[in-house]
């Protein structure tokens, strides 16, 4: 019998470990501890944003923006203080508050006990909780950490790209997107729908330019630049979520659900990735390899 998780790990490991935004949907809910307190992945991403620059292999690029700005580049203002980490249980008295006056009347008293404030900074080093991938961060405001959004049905976020930086193919699971491309720079965009419209709807923005993603539409933002980028994304939730596909579905999901999702290939590389793709199983596909044994089914 053959391995189960090499076929994929050998086939699929670098586009795991190429997966920038991964702290998006894994780590934004509960990282407010600082620069260490989200670092326990086996890679060697940087512990803060500002001291990254020069370990990712983008400092020529980045070097000429700070020159050009001090301690402020493109990506941000590296002195930066955090934004204030709400008392946990604060959204959950929010949201059950009478009135939106009564909700406004407590924000206002948390505003004035400093215990939240009525901005939210996307600087990265603002947002020491969230790790970075080698591509760039994403910086979410949603009501957890930033409780003024409670009951707007509103978020947004700042999406830093280095260089050529991916943000890889993820779904909101409760928000449609409007992302609109801050620098002058290249960017490109594309999602698929669902099941019966699954071509590729995609463009390419550049300055002040944007564009949407429907509510649970599977999407993805490429810089294609050799420069930084940044954008900026509008979500019509307070709660909009995340979920990363390859990081979740190769990541999370049993290694023999995967392999019976991807047809039981014995073996996926570099050489067969794209002829492969043409003979993905159709849902439902036959079953786990363990349930073909035990049942005498050939496979
Ligand atoms: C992170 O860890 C480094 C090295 O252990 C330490 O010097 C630094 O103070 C820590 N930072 C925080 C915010 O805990
Ligand atoms: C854009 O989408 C079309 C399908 O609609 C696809 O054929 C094409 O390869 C995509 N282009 C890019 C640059 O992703």
């Amino acid at each position: 019998m053959h391995s189960k998780t090499s076929i994929l790990v050998t086939a699929l490991a670098a586009a795991a470990y190429a997966s920038p935004m991964g702290g998006y949907s894994a780590s934004q809910a509960s990282s407010y501890g600082g620069p260490n307190a989200t670092s326990t992945g086996s890679h060697s991403a940087p512990t803060s944003w500002a001291s990254g620059y020069g370990q990712s292999g983008y400092s020529s690029a980045v070097s000429s923006y700070a020159s050009s700005y001090g301690s402020s580049t493109i990506l941000g203002v590296a002195t930066a203080s955090p934004n204030p980490s709400p008392v946990p249980g604060l959204v959950g008295k929010l949201l059950t508050d009478d009135t939106t006056v009564d909700r406004f009347n407590d924000i206002q008293g948390e505003l004035n006990a400093g215990a939240i404030s009525l901005k939210f900074d996307f600087n990265p080093a603002a947002n020491p909780g969230i790790k970075p991938g080698d591509g760039g961060q994403v910086d979410l405001a949603n009501r957890k950490n930033f409780p003024v959004l409670t009951g707007l049905g509103v978020s947004a976020a700042g999406i830093f790209f280095q260089p050529c930086g991916l943000n890889t193919p993820h779904i909101h699971p409760r928000a449609s997107e409007f992302l609109t491309l801050v620098t002058d720079t290249e960017m490109l965009t594309g999602f698929v729908l669902e099941n019966q419209l699954t071509t590729e709807f995609n463009t390419t923005l550049t300055q002040f330019q944007g564009t949407v993603f429907p509510m649970g539409s599977i999407h993805f933002q490429q810089n294609l630049d050799c420069e930084p980028a940044v954008a900026i994304a509008g979500l019509n939730s307070d709660d909009p979520g995340a979920s990363s596909l390859a990081q979740n579905f190769i990541g999370a999901i049993d290694p023999a659900v995967v392999d019976a999702s991807l047809g039981i290939p014995k073996q996926i590389d570099a050489t067969n990735f794209a002829q492969y793709r043409t003979s993905l199983p159709l849902p439902l596909a036959k079953g786990v390899e363990e349930c073909f044994v035990r049942c005498h089914i050939p496979y």
